[in-house]
């Protein structure tokens, strides 16, 4: 199964697609994460990234799109995987599609986590009070920042997964048991109906 995780910063992606990857037995692709290990590791990418990232900004298109085609050519990828983080942008939408429609597959489900903006800061900002070393971009100006690209960049793409009728509405509010239980929902009826 070829899922996509989509929602606003802080809606708890990172926290349900670990307990999906564990229930459907996947990879669990985070470009956030992929990001945050190339600055880590002090690569050429690393260095391109770091800004962006610490303003909350998106990294170039072209940069993600090839880091994570990288990633999806992997043997583990073969029979699915979740997307947490990308595509965030119209032309990254596109170029999915494309690696996708080339090797005869396509996405299968897209979640789209729903949260309002004061809650989604809460969490971010207590994630940063409780973390030793806080990600550089879990900070109040940031946060806004991440969130207004979010409405601006990514919530458009939605429609384009919405009028393939593949896009499911997850609340995000409630405790993360709730939470995972109406992502298995959707999964498990989607697996009933694809046998
Ligand atoms: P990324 O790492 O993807 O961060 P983000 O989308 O801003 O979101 P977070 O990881 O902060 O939140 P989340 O939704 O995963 O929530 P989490 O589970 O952690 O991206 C970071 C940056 O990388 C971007 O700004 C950009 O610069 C760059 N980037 C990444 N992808 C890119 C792309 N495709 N193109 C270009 N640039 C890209 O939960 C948050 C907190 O809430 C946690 O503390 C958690 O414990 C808590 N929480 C979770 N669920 C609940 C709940 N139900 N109740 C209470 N608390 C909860
Ligand atoms: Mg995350």
């Amino acid at each position: 199964m070829r899922i996509v995780f989509v929602g606003p910063p802080g809606a708890g992606k990172g926290t349900q697609s670990a307990r999906l990857v564990d229930y459907l037995s996947i990879p669990h692709i985070s470009s956030g994460d992929m990001l945050r290990a190339e600055i880590e590791a002090g690569s050429e990418t690393g260095k391109q990234v770091e800004q962006f990232l610490s303003a909350g900004k998106l990294v170039p298109d072209q940069l993600m799109v090839s880091l994570v085609a990288a990633r999806l050519i992997q043997p583990d990828c073969a029979s699915g995987y979740l997307l947490d983080g990308f595509p965030r942008t119209a032309p990254q939408a596109e170029a999915l599609d494309e690696i996708l429609t080339a090797a005869g597959r396509a996405v299968d489900i897209v979640l789209e986590m729903k949260v309002p903006e004061s809650i989604l800061v809460e969490r971010v900002l207590s994630r940063a009070a409780q973390s030793d070393s806080p990600r550089s971009d879990d900070n109040e100006a940031t946060v806004h920042d991440r969130f207004e690209t979010y409405r601006n960049s990514t919530e458009p793409i939605l429609g384009y997964y919405r009028k393939r009728g593949i896009c499911h509405e997850i609340e995000g509010v409630g405790t993360m048991e709730e939470v995972t239980e109406r992502i298995h929902r959707v999964v498990d009826k989607y697996r009933l109906k694809s046998g």
